[in-house]
């Protein structure tokens, strides 16, 4: 346990978040979460996602419905509580709606950045973990990429946000010994919480790989497309490096414990298994173990998207002591049991998707 005691999570109501917030209870730690609900479930009344939270770990969570683009509404939590760290989660991330809509996903994520910089400092709070991806680093030149791979060569503009948040921690860390940021690459997390209480739910149409999957096994949707057969891979599928959510989860709690410990100014880390998992064979094993048939449609490659891509992830291993522990079968399995324990998601008082801009619903 560090020497932190109140966690800020930003984005606390989504996917990640919301498992990360489990480990973090689990932990010992106070967590102030806030969300806008862009892209989770959720109104006045609270984040279905997060009291489930709270009813696996019997801990209670402070939560507001806040938006980072409300500098005085997130000024005022940060006066509320004594906050030791920040979790910057909250971030839009669909790809596609990034090049169809760049000025909302700068605005978004780089503003909401900003003020969120801004209020940590004035209030004496320096500590932060960033959600980071793997794809800051474009298509890979070599595999398995290690965090000095270069990165910023990058063909869309979601990668674009988190390369340029990454370029301006750098700057803030250089210019102000004070902060102490880690900036986690995520990989592909995928999975929910064994329990099947919480799991994947965006509000926002979503594009991920399992939660179309188990879509299709259910029935809810009639095939899963698969993009481009035809990849230089051994099945001719793309290769990714999926980790189970839990394991990303655990890789905050290491991140914060050595942020309390040591002042590294700024830190990256790669969070993967370091095993790459073609699209066919992840399809494979999720029939497997949930027994499912999943029908699945080729079409073309989408422009943009990488061949294969996984990680070294020993840099995590020895600084932060961290390594996965769950298997490819457990991200089926628990993906499956959320998804069937909530075939709709989380319960929904208005199924109509919540757009948040500037703060206004
Ligand atoms: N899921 C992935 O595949 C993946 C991979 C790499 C990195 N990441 C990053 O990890 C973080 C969490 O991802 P996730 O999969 O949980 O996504 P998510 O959409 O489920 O969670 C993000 C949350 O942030 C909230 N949010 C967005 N803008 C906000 C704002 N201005 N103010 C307050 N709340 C706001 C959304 O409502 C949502 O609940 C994101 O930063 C994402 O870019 C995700």
């Amino acid at each position: 346990m560090s020497r932190f005691r109140t966690i800020m999570v930003t984005g606390g109501a989504g996917y990640i978040g919301s498992h990360c917030v489990v480990d973090l209870l689990e932990a010992g730690y106070e967590v102030v979460a806030i969300d806008n609900f862009a892209n989770a479930v959720g109104d006045e009344d609270g984040s279905p996602a997060l009291q489930r939270a709270e009813e696996i770990t019997g801990k209670k969570i402070t939560f507001y419905k806040a938006d980072l683009l409300d500098k005085p509404q997130i000024n005022d939590i940060f006066d509320k509580h004594k906050v030791d760290c920040v979790i910057h989660f909250a971030a839009l991330k669909a790809v596609g709606e990034s090049m169809q809509q760049p000025l909302l996903y700068y605005q978004n994520n780089l503003l909401g950045m900003l003020n969120l910089l801004e209020i940590m400092r004035s209030h004496n709070c320096y500590q932060m973990v960033f959600s980071s991806s793997c794809t800051v680093y474009g298509e890979p030149e070599t595999l398995p990429i290690t965090e000095t791979h270069q990165t910023g060569n990058i063909t869309n503009v979601y990668g674009r946000t988190k390369y340029f948040i990454e370029e301006m921690l750098k700057d803030l860390s250089a210019a102000d010994d004070k902060w102490n940021i880690i900036s986690l690459r995520y990989f592909n997390p995928v999975g929910a919480h064994p329990s099947g209480l919480i799991g994947e739910d965006p509000t926002k149409e979503f594009t991920n790989l399992m939660p179309f999957m188990a879509q299709v096994a259910l029935g809810k949707k009639p095939v899963l497309t698969i993009f481009g057969n035809d990849y230089n891979t051994p099945d001719g599928t793309g290769i990714r490096d999926y980790i189970h959510v839990m394991d990303l989860a655990s890789g905050h709690v290491a991140a914060l414990n050595l942020l309390s410990d040591n002042h590294g100014k700024l830190k990256v880390y790669n969070l993967g298994t370091g095993k790459g998992v073609s699209v066919k064979e992840l399809v494979e094993v999720f029939e497997r173990v949930t027994k499912a048939k999943v029908p699945v449609k080729y079409v073309a490659r989408r422009i943009g998207d990488i061949t294969a891509m996984w990680a070294d992830a020993s840099l995590a291993k020895q600084e932060l002591g961290w390594t996965t522990k769950r298997s490819v079968e457990e991200m089926c399995t628990d993906f499956w049991r959320w998804q069937t324990m909530n075939p709709d998601g989380y319960p929904k008082k208005n199924k109509t998707t919540v757009i948040v801009v500037n703060g206004k619903s």
